[in-house]
């Protein structure tokens, strides 16, 4: 199985009921055997038209984080949602749409094997975790999922608001790097 005919799989995708409401679904983008692999929450309203993940505001800033925070590019890691599909307003996905998504997210990082995921915010992290642990108490501490060491993090759009709190993603994103036996950046962030 790849990362294309699990795409396939999904087809228009018809599992829940945000596809009445979605233009584009957003499968994820990246290295297929990316080492690094983030989690986000599911499509804006850019994202829904793009059909790629993180290409909006908080998207610039995830893009940001990857390449001055961690010297890397966007081609070098796998970008992905718990929710492939926009939800209406961008209200929070409900219970019965991430069960009908999150096999798909699981079957992507059984294909993609990264060595550390990044849960971005607390959807993705809670979702994953099935932890009803808030985000501020999750985040940088080392948590595993399916065996693959899991870091949560603050979610950019979080960061938008709050960015202050981009030092403590700085903390995290240092714990990153360290796990994945990469250099820090001179001057990331
Ligand atoms: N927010 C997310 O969680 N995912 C995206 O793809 C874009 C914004």
């Amino acid at each position: 199985v790849s990362l294309e005919s699990l795409r396939e799989v999904m087809g228009d995708c018809t599992r829940c009921k945000l596809a009445g409401g979605r233009k584009t679904i957003v499968f994820g983008v990246g290295n297929p055997s990316a080492e690094l692999m983030f989690v986000g929450e599911g499509p804006g309203e850019e994202e829904d038209i793009q059909g790629l993940p993180f290409v909006g505001r908080a998207g610039s800033l995830l893009t940001d984080i990857i390449t001055k925070g961690m010297g890397l590019g966007r081609e070098d890691v796998y970008i992905a949602n718990v929710i492939k599909c926009r939800p209406p307003n961008n209200r929070n996905p409900e219970l019965d749409e991430i069960a009908a998504c999150e096999p798909f997210l699981r079957k992507q990082i059984a294909l993609v094997k990264p060595k550390v995921i990044v849960a971005l915010g607390k959807f993705a992290a809670q979702v994953l975790l099935r932890s009803r642990i808030p985000i501020s108490k999750l985040r940088g501490v080392w948590s595993e999922f399916d065996g693959v060491p899991l870091m949560p993090t603050f979610h950019p759009a979080y960061l938008l608001r709050n960015p202050a709190d981009k030092r403590l993603v700085w903390d995290d994103v240092k714990k990153v790097l360290e796990r994945l036996g990469l250099q820090i950046p001179q001057r990331g962030r």
